[in-house]
């Protein structure tokens, strides 16, 4: 069994949004390799239709450039990016997207391939806190088998 094989066993299914990526960053790349129904379901998809694209595809005008960079920061240097971005379904409807991108490497501490956990999220009335925690809300939240590991491994976590 290969490490990529226990993540799908894992992500299927799941109710938070799983992608694989391959780790190159730059254009063409990354390149979706992986994606579970919930993301399918999360960006108004196929899943079959988004195998092989970078997930660009989902931005547009309201995605904020600067967001943008700082995520192409993170994977130039390995690091997490936890962050929220305006993305855009199949049928063109926008939402807000929670995610939290990490490298995976291989044992000799090369990355082989980026996971991102993703779910929609709405912004929430009143003043947020001043490190952004707490400014939006999961529109849904679930128990289901996962949710102890993603706790585990700090998903969504504010730092
Ligand atoms: C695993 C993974 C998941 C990603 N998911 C999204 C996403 O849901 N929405 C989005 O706008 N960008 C997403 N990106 C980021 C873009 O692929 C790209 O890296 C970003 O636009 C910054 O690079 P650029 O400045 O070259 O565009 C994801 C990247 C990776 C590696």
């Amino acid at each position: 069994m290969t490490a990529f094989e226990l993540i799908r066993a894992f992500a299927h299914d799941a109710t938070v949004g799983i992608v694989v990526t391959d780790p190159m960053i730059e254009p063409p790349g990354p390149i979706i390799r992986y994606a579970n129904a919930a993301f399918g379901r999360l960006v108004g998809r196929e899943l079959d239709d988004i195998i092989g694209l970078s997930p660009r595809f989902m931005q547009g005008k309201q995605t904020r450039r600067e967001t943008l960079d700082a995520f192409h920061r993170a994977l130039a240097t390995g690091e997490r990016f936890h962050g929220y971005l305006a993305n855009y379904r199949g049928d063109g409807t926008k939402y807000r997207a929670e995610i939290d991108c990490r490298p995976l490497r291989a044992a000799n501490g090369g990355i082989e391939n980026f996971v991102s956990f993703e779910r929609e999220v709405l912004r929430r009335l009143g003043r947020p806190a001043p490190s952004g925690a707490g400014r939006y809300e999961p529109v849904s939240v679930s128990n289901d088998v996962l949710t102890g590991v993603l706790a585990v491994l700090g998903v969504f976590k504010h730092t």
